[in-house]
């Protein structure tokens, strides 16, 4: 039995140790706004928080996670970054077909959380990890250089 802390509420699960995260979230839970891209590491669209640190949870094991608090998109709303974030992005109207836009809130709220004015090349470093298919990375620049904290 594992205890998972995800969004502030606890889980207890009957899963296996070396069960990805993303598998727990999409599947065992149905928390789908964290979404299966590539599956190893490399588009950024199953980007969560460990504490606040972004992490792919396709190559994050369940026994990895352990005493970490983990957010997902569906909960980072519910903090002061992660709720300005959101509606920056809701401002600049960021979003085309959105496979990639959960992940790439969620790194930029780990972004924004460490450095609250970061210059294109943070920006640039931050994301770098994030692929979106539809080229929406002007346009996630520009919102995350209008959030003020
Ligand atoms: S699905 Fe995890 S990085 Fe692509
Ligand atoms: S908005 Fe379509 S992949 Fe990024």
């Amino acid at each position: 039995m594992k205890q998972l802390t995800i969004n502030g509420s606890e889980y207890n699960l009957d899963i296996p140790d070396d069960m990805p995260l993303l598998w727990v979230l999409r599947d065992v839970l149905g928390m789908t706004g964290t979404k299966y891209g590539c599956g190893i590491a490399q588009c950024g669209a199953c980007t969560v928080h460990l504490d606040g640190v972004a992490v792919r949870s396709c190559q994050t094991t369940v026994d990895a996670v352990d005493g970490q608090k983990i957010t997902t998109i569906e909960g980072i709303g519910d903090t002061a970054v992660g709720a300005k974030v959101q509606a920056a992005w809701l401002e600049k109207e960021v979003v085309q077909c959105g496979y990639c836009q959960s992940g790439q809130i969620m790194s930029a709220a780990a972004l924004l959380s460490e450095n609250s004015r970061p210059s294109d090349t943070d920006i640039d470093d931050a994301m770098a990890g994030n692929i979106c298919r539809c080229g929406t990375y002007v346009r996630i620049r520009e919102a995350i250089h209008s959030i003020s904290l």
